[in-house]
């Protein structure tokens, strides 16, 4: 049982969605996720594929919820360990904890720290990255740690002309050696070297599989390289691909409340978070959908 979930129930009303932004996300009104009926669930998919993002308010949901809804969207990913080397919680391996709380060991229980996390997409190191990632907000410092989520397939709609010939047909190399707080991933060598680090190629324009629209496909800045090119040219354009997709209008951010749920298509958004005081705390639970396939490149 999930200490924080408070007796009684939510009274579910009627189904609102609301966009936050003209590029990317909704807030979906009146939905009680721990007790959802199929109808209201296919609504919810429905406007997941159209806004690539969902912001629910005010749920309490034990992890066994968390699980369920989670699993409506698809099979889950186990969670990775973190930087401490700790993988998730007693009895439940597919809860991924975010969170500078400190153990009884005086380390984070979580991963991520309180600083800043880098824009990215969430795992794209991997052949089949996952599909989505959940976010439910159990405890929230009094400012900072706001996530930003940014939207591609507007981004990759609004492409200058000669940027998107530069970027047509080719892939970049998403490195696997640094999470997006720039801490090293367990197990693997450090390298500042984008021609040789750890990763995985995928398309930089890509077809979503879902609403069948062109979107970008970045993953994270540090280490990337992009398939083919003399390295200097690879910066270049990459530089020139990250000052575009960082537009502020194709992007929000989320404050958090305790009870939030956040959902986004890592195959259609990027995010980031702010840092926070380290002396207050923040704690999130976070689950994955399992990725179905690899990024599809655009024709
Ligand atoms: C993440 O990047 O997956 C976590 C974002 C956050 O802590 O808000």
């Amino acid at each position: 049982m999930n200490p924080h979930v408070q007796s009684g129930a939510l009274v579910a009303g009627f189904l609102g969605i609301r966009p936050i932004c003209a590029a990317v996300g909704a807030e979906i009104t009146g939905a009680d996720l721990a007790n959802l009926p199929d109808g209201e669930f296919s609504r919810i998919r429905d406007a997941w594929y159209r806004h690539s993002a969902l912001l629910f308010r005010g749920q309490r949901l034990g992890h066994d919820d968390l699980l369920a809804f989670s699993r409506r969207f698809g099979d889950l990913d186990e969670a990775p360990v973190n930087e401490n080397g700790k993988k998730f919680v007693d009895g439940y391996p597919h809860i991924y904890v975010v969170s500078n709380i400190p153990g009884p060991d005086g380390k984070p229980i979580g991963s991520l720290g309180a600083g800043e996390a880098v824009w990215h997409t969430d795992m794209s190191y991997l052949p089949a990255p996952p599909d989505a990632s959940l976010l439910y907000s159990v405890e929230v410092p009094p400012t900072g740690g706001d996530t930003w989520i940014s939207g591609m397939i507007a981004a990759c709609a609004a492409l200058p002309q000669a940027l998107r010939k530069a970027v047509t047909g080719r892939s970049i190399k998403h490195d696997g050696t640094y999470n997006s707080g720039g801490y090293l991933r367990v197990g693997l060598p450090e390298s500042n070297d984008p021609l040789t680090s750890v990763g995985t190629p995928h398309p930089v324009i890509c077809i979503h599989p879902p609403s069948q629209r062109e979107t970008l496909y970045l993953g994270r800045r540090r280490n990337a390289y992009v398939m083919g090119l003399p390295l200097a040219e690879s910066e270049a354009l990459l530089d020139e691909l990250w000052a575009h997709t960082s537009r502020p209008e194709f992007a929000f951010a989320h404050r958090w409340r305790v009870g939030d749920v956040l959902i986004w298509d890592n195959r259609a958004t990027l995010h980031r978070r702010d840092p926070f005081d380290a002396a207050s705390r923040r704690l999130m639970y976070r689950t994955q959908i399992k990725g179905t396939a690899a990024p599809v490149r655009a024709l």
